[in-house]
């Protein structure tokens, strides 16, 4: 589970990256469908499944959006994600392992945006967080 400091560091991240989220989570997806081609699946209804797609671009913006609701609700991700993990679950059907893939490709834009300060307690602080988003996310899968 997430220590203070953990929790710290996220939202001290989290407000320095605010403006810049739709840029890094575009990115983020954008590596999803290069790096994990078998994600594209999901996406298979989108005109452009390249990484500079628009349509790639305006899904990260929209998940990290709800990232952003999650580090606000950081004692109670489960219920900021509650809505999503039954759309994720029921009608989508994303399988639960992609939810790791994303965490990982979000580490890697996240530490592109941050640079030398993406400092390896912060890289440790995102992937608890993060982990804790992909297992929320599968919450309603059982
Ligand atoms: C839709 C968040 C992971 C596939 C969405 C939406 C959000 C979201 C906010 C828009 C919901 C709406 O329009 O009401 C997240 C978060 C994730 C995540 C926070 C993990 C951190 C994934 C993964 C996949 C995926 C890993 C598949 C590989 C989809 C699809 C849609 C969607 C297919 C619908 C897209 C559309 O048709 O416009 N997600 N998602 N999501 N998500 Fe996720």
């Amino acid at each position: 589970s997430l220590s203070a400091h953990d929790k710290e560091l996220i939202v001290k991240v989290w407000t320095k990256i605010s403006p810049k989220a739709a840029q890094i989570g575009g990115d983020a997806l954008g590596r999803l469908i290069v790096v994990f081609p078998q994600t594209k699946i999901y996406f298979s209804h989108f005109a452009d499944l390249s990484p500079s797609s628009p349509q790639i671009k305006a899904h990260g913006a929209k998940v990290l959006g709800a990232i952003g609701e999650a580090v606000s609700s950081i004692d109670n991700v489960s219920a900021s994600l509650s809505k999503l993990s039954e759309l994720h679950a029921y009608n989508l059907r994303v399988d639960p392992v992609n939810f790791k893939l994303l965490a990982h490709t979000l580490l890697v834009s996240l530490s592109a945006a941050l640079g030398a300060e993406f400092t390896p307690e912060i890289h440790l602080a995102w992937d608890k967080f993060l982990a804790i988003v992909a297992a929320v996310l599968s919450e309603k899968y059982r």
